[in-house]
């Protein structure tokens, strides 16, 4: 068996879910809309099309989801149904996992109630306080999301989504009543998941409507403007309030290699790269970087800021770092001309030396030593990997038995390269794979495009007993976190 060098003592090992994917109970309790509510799935469309519809958006399919008699199928509202199961889902973890919980299991919900100016706070802190009770119960260290592609839906409908500045004060004052409640309780926060993905789809980022859009690059930087802002006062209310928290931005690392040695393509990468840094370097340096004012030209985009805007990005920096890692792709100056790979949230030139997921997601261990090193150099910030993991049609055996070796080896080598990086001298203090359970896809919203350590009995159409079944790689993960990565 071969013997892990690097990691720390105390580093953080667990798994992560969305509140989106997995809670379902849509309505029950008093929940609103989210705007992961209104995806749905058709079986009849090839997959091209589900992929589309994640990066867009039409008023009429939001109107669709809101008629209470839309025949439409919305797997995001059922989830794996985590709302009921949470114990049995949290009892199969075992102590000293981490549960980065991005989101979980109601901070919508207590968002969406608070918009609503309805009993605020009370039933959505209760059913994160049910949640996280077993958590403690069985040493589980939880690392909370406060928003994961989930805002309320009404946000968008009465308030044009974070392009309105109003939201600002709706985000902080929900951070500030969760930070207050769980104070004692949680230690490590990320305020948005993802937040460079509002330029490729900007309805789950940040809630506008792209169909039509008159200026719709202006109103994607303006509505990144007002998540800055917002994610920067986070950060100040959580240190204030809990003096010894930990609390982090969180970019999906769309790692991109230049095509080829031509300058064209080398600076078509870095130019593509920035438009993903620029959501790090504002958060983790506190200023918009010099780069962005020829960006923002080039895209007539001029941002309104107000006074004082500046001040709170400059005095109120992330703690740490994280990002989700599941990919590489190339990037090329005559990108037409070149076979694509895929992805969930952008595509790429396809790189000849990778290998492919199924559903065409190229696989690089490397590339996350490459990324982990790039963006500590960047930062010299500790960084967290909030999310890695592959999709994969996993079959059951007649036995009962789900033999995921290729999931097995996929996590395998991505934690080699951690390894490395770690020998590198990058400061990285925490995995969480994605996602311990199987749920409904982001992009594609199939149940059948699992990543679980756990089976979840369930097809595209909701049809399934929802039971649970561990995988072959629960056994292997659960050795690599009580071996403390030694054993891989
Ligand atoms: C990440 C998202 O980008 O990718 C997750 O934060 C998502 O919500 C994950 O589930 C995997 O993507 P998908 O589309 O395969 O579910």
């Amino acid at each position: 068996m071969e013997q892990a060098k690097g990691f720390p003592k105390d580093f953080l090992w667990g798994g992560a879910a969305a509140a989106m994917q997995i809670e379902g109970a849509y309505n029950v309790d008093g929940r609103g809309f989210s705007i992961s509510d209104v995806f749905t799935f058709d079986p009849t469309l090839d997959k091209k099309h589900w992929l589309d519809q994640w990066h867009m958006m039409t008023h009429a399919q939001v109107n669709e989801a809101l008629d209470p008699n839309s025949t439409k199928n919305y797997p995001k509202r059922r989830g794996n149904d985590f709302y009921h199961r949470y114990e049995e889902d949290i009892n199969l973890l075992v102590p000293r996992w981490v549960l980065n919980a991005s989101a979980l299991p109601f901070p919508g919900h207590v968002f969406s109630r608070m918009a609503t100016r309805q009993n605020p706070m009370r039933k959505g802190c209760n059913s994160m306080t049910r949640f996280l009770m077993p958590c403690w119960y069985q040493g589980i260290e939880p690392v909370i999301s406060l928003t994961h592609y989930d805002m309320p839906l009404y946000l968008v409908t009465e308030y044009g989504g974070w392009k309105n500045r109003k939201l600002i004060e709706f985000f902080v004052r929900f951070a500030e009543t969760v930070f207050t409640r769980y104070k004692n309780k949680v230690k490590y926060w990320i305020t948005f998941n993802e937040m460079n993905c509002v330029k490729h789809h900007p309805f789950v980022s940040a809630g506008i409507i792209e169909e039509n859009h008159p200026n719709l690059e202006q109103d994607k930087y303006q509505s990144a403007h007002h998540q800055f802002i917002a994610s920067a006062l986070a950060v100040k209310a959580c240190h204030e309030i809990i003096p010894n928290s930990q609390i982090g931005c969180m970019i999906s690392y769309l790692l991109l290699y230049p095509n080829t040695c031509n300058p064209d393509d080398v600076l078509e990468c870095q130019k593509e790269e920035r438009v993903s840094f620029f959501f790090s370097d504002v958060q983790a340096r506190g200023y918009y970087p010099s780069y962005t004012a020829r960006m923002f030209k080039e895209k007539g985009v001029v941002l309104h800021k107000e006074p004082g805007d500046d001040e709170i990005l400059r005095d109120n920096l992330v703690d740490f770092v994280s990002l989700s890692y599941y990919m590489s792709n190339n990037a090329s100056a005559t990108a037409d001309q070149h076979a694509k790979a895929s992805g969930n949230l952008i595509g790429g030139v396809k790189n000849p030396y990778l290998e492919q997921s199924e559903w065409g997601w190229q696989i690089d261990p490397k590339g996350l030593r490459y990324a982990l090193n790039n963006l500590y150099d960047r930062y010299q910030k500790p960084l967290f990997i909030s999310e890695n993991g592959v999709g994969a049609t996993d079959q059951m055996s007649p036995d009962g038995t789900i033999n995921d070796d290729y999931r097995i080896d996929y996590l395998k080598k991505h934690i080699e390269q951690m390894r490395e990086a770690i020998e590198d001298g990058v400061d990285l203090f925490g995995y969480t794979a994605w996602g311990p359970i199987d749920m409904i896809s982001a992009s594609t919203s199939q149940a059948s495009k699992r990543y679980g350590f756990v089976y979840v009995d369930q097809d595209d159409l909701g049809n399934g007993t929802l039971n649970r079944y561990k995988k072959k790689s629960f056994d292997w993960y659960k050795k690599v976190i009580e071996s403390g990565g030694e054993v891989l």
